[in-house]
Order: structure tokens, then sequence, then C-alpha cells
């Protein structure tokens, strides 16, 4: 199997490209690599400042042949300062314009926190807007605005735990159809995967390889004995055993490059097939070690903390 699937029968690839901290210069052409070697999935979003290279890339794709736009699945996030009801409208607008297209696949809310509007980082707490002024709800109504319009064939939320993910649905009725958050060997979230799978909410797996915190330094997952006897005894590479294994528990993944070859590499993990014993060495690699830790948003005198982010 190489998709998920929502209800309504769309498709929700299981190999996609990210392009997080991918430059502007770099991540035409990475766009344009993965479409040619198969890649139907791109995850995107406005902060990472390079939607305008993307559409470019998603131009030259379409007006040359390589693929045609319903055959591609495109993610993109609305921004923390741009929570308030009135404002989502006009990013998302920003990111179709920006990517150069219709409708997007996929609008995620990148993060349970909001910011005032304009204040698109928060360097002090007075950046930062609370959930009482611009209640989760709300945006997300907005959202789903969006989907009505069809500007938007689906609609998520990203970084959220099971307690947010019941609240805005018992709040607005309306549950997520995905929810994109940091899974990989060192951090697996079980509980939250199972809770998502079993209320028929879609899982991406963001920084599948641990990030470029762990991948390019000797903390690497890919150093682990047990990933690289898998990988020996597959014929294949670490990355795409810690790939294989998040896409066999049903996780869409999508892993960021700009290097052509391991580009094309990651792809290839979608013949890697693992074994029930694989699956098990691999689940005891689990140490609670979460990269993406949002602390941007805990500053002094904020509404905001770690674990009112994470565990309430
Ligand atoms: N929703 C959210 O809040 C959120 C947060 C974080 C990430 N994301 C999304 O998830 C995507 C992936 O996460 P990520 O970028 O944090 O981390 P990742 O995909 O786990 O790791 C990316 C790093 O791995 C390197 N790499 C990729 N393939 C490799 C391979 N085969 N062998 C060795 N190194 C390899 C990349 O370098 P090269 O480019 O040089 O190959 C880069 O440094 C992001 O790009 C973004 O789209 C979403």
């Amino acid at each position: 199997m190489n998709i998920l699937k929502f209800s309504n029968g769309d498709n929700l690839p299981l190999m996609g490209l990210g392009t997080w901290l991918s430059k502007p210069n770099e991540v035409y052409n990475a766009v344009i690599e993965a479409i040619k070697c198969g890649y139907r999935h791109i995850d995107c979003a406005y902060i990472y400042g390079n939607e305008k290279e993307i559409g470019d890339a998603l131009r030259f794709a379409f007006t040359n042949g390589l693929v045609k736009r319903e055959e591609i699945f495109i993610t993109s996030k609305l921004w923390n300062s741009d929570h308030a009801p009135e404002r989502v409208g006009i990013s998302m607008r920003k990111s179709l314009n920006d990517l150069q297209l219709d409708y997007l696949d996929l609008y995620l809310m990148h993060w349970p926190v909001a910011f005032k509007t304009g204040h698109e980082q928060a360097k002090t707490a007075n950046d930062l807007a609370s959930l009482d002024e611009i209640p989760l709800e709300l945006t997300w109504n907005a959202m789903v605005e969006m989907k009505n319009l069809g500007l938007t064939k689906h609609v998520g939320v990203s970084n959220f735990n099971i307690a947010k993910l019941n609240k805005l649905s018992a709040d607005s009725g309306i549950k997520p159809e995905v929810n994109q958050v940091e899974l990989h060997p060192y951090f697996q979230q079980n509980e939250l995967v199972e809770y998502c799978h079993s209320n028929e909410i879609l899982v991406t797996a963001y920084s599948p390889l641990g990030s470029r915190h762990l991948i390019k330094t000797d903390e690497g997952i890919q150093l682990e004995k047990s990933i690289q006897e898998i990988a020996a005894k597959h014929k294949c590479s670490e990355t795409q055993v810690m790939l294989a294994w998040g896409m066999q528990r049903n996780t869409s993944v999508i892993p960021k490059s700009v290097n052509s070859s391991r580009i094309i590499e990651n792809l290839e993990a979608m013949s890697v097939q693992l074994d029930a014993d694989d699956m098990h060495q691999i689940s005891k690699l689990e140490r609670g070690q979460r990269m993406a830790k949002g602390l941007y948003v805990v500053l002094p005198g904020g509404y905001y903390t770690y674990e009112g982010i994470w565990e309430k």
C-alpha cells in the first residue's frame, strides 16, 4: 500500500517531500527532482519562506507534462500570526498565490498557539495572543470555511495532542482530517498515533529521520546497531529503514532533502518491507526524544508553557 485514504476516498500518498529549511535557491530543483523520480506529495508552509520557488517548480512541472495538478498532493500550513478568523482566508490565498495553485489538497493549522496579527515572529510575550483572545476553534471554523469554498480539499492540524484534538472536535463539531506530528524511532508517540487511527484522523510523520540535529550528527538514529542490522538484512540504507518503519505504521512520512541522490534514496524506501521482528526491534528504540519542542513560544510572562502545548 502506498497511500492513506481520506473518508471521501481521496488519497494521501505515504511518501512526501519536506521543504522546511530548503533554501529558496535549492528547493526549486529539489521539487522538480522529486516529481521526476515519482514523489506525488509535497509538504509546504507559509512560514518556510519558500512557497514562491515551490510554486515556480510546480508550474514548470505542470507546463512540461511531468505531472498533472490532480496527480500531486500539496499541503500548506496556516502560521500562528494568522489565527484571527478574518486573516485565515487572506493567509491561505497568499500561499495559493505563491504556490500558483487554485486549490490545496490539505491546509493545516501549523501550531496550537496564536501570535498577534502582524507579528510573524514572537520575540516577547507582547507578540503573543492567548487562546482566550483567539480560540483555536474560531481559527479552525475559518479553515473549514476554506474547504467549503473549495480552496482546499482537506483540513487538518499539526502539533496537536489528544486533549487538543478532542477539544477542537467537541467545540467545533468538525474533526481534523489529518494531524501532522513529529515521529521517528526516538519519538514514537504510540498513544497519539493509535488515538488518531481509531478516530479516523490520518497521521503524517514530520522529522521522520529525527531532523537535521539527529541525522547529521553522531547522535543519529542511523547509528543504532539494530537499525544497521536491519538495513544490512534488507540490503538498504539506514534512512530507508526509518522511513519504511514510519510507512508501515500507516503514517505518511515527509523527509526533507535538497540532494538528488538522497531524494531518490528516500523514495525507494517504499520498496523496503520490514518484518514483525524488525518493527519490534525499532519499537525498542523509543526514548521520548522530542526535537521540535515549541520553545519559541515559551516566553517570559507569556501564555504558553511546554506542558501546556504538549501535555494538557
Ligand atoms: N508541522 C510542523 O510543525 C513541522 C515541523 C518540522 C518539520 N515539518 C515538515 O517535515 C519535514 C521533514 O522534517 P525535517 O526537515 O525536520 O527533518 P527530516 O526530514 O527528518 O531530516 C532532514 C535532514 O535529513 C537530511 N537527509 C534527508 N535524507 C537523507 C538521507 N537519505 N540520508 C542522510 N541524510 C538525509 C537532510 O539533509 P539534505 O537536505 O542535505 O539531504 C536534512 O538535514 C520538514 O521539511 C517539513 O516539511 C513540519
